[in-house]
């Protein structure tokens, strides 16, 4: 009987552990879920709420972000052209300086976390 409890216990436990924290690199390990905190907080207003590109602010800005579902789009980002991008904005990787650099409000693993959460965008759409 006690053993039986174990088991149920312990199969959802080992599932979780298996599929809780997608990492993206294994030096870089982001939290999907912590990411879209992130996400919300510093980025939904110019990128959406599910990544469209959307957000409230976005009617403000002349360069239009991409749509993180897409990725025919997002593929030919790497994630160390995703890191440079928030860290430093989009200057510093190429784009347009309407995206602005997070390196002083966002530490390395919010910026980890927040990659993962834009990643997992594109890599689970159809
Ligand atoms: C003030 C508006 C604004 C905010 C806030 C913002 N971005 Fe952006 N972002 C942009 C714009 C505009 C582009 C498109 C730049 C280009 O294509 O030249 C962009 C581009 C990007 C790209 C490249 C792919 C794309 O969408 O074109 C990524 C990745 C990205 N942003 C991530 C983030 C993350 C992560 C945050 C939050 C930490 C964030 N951005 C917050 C405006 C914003």
């Amino acid at each position: 009987m006690e053993k039986k409890f174990f088991v149920f216990l312990a199969v959802p436990f080992w599932v979780y552990l298996q599929a809780a924290p997608i990492s993206f690199a294994a030096d870089k390990p982001g939290n999907v879920q912590k990411g879209v905190e992130v996400h919300k907080k510093q980025c939904l207003r110019c990128h959406g709420a599910e990544g469209k590109g959307d957000g409230p602010a976005s009617r403000l800005l002349k360069v239009k972000p991409a749509d993180w579902r897409d990725p025919a789009r997002m593929s030919s980002l790497s994630d160390e052209d995703l890191y440079r991008l928030v860290k430093e904005g989009g200057a510093a990787a190429g784009k347009s300086k309407m995206m602005p650099a997070f390196g002083a409000k966002l530490n390395d693993q919010e910026i980890y976390d927040v990659i993962a959460f834009v990643k997992s965008l594109h890599s689970k759409a159809k």
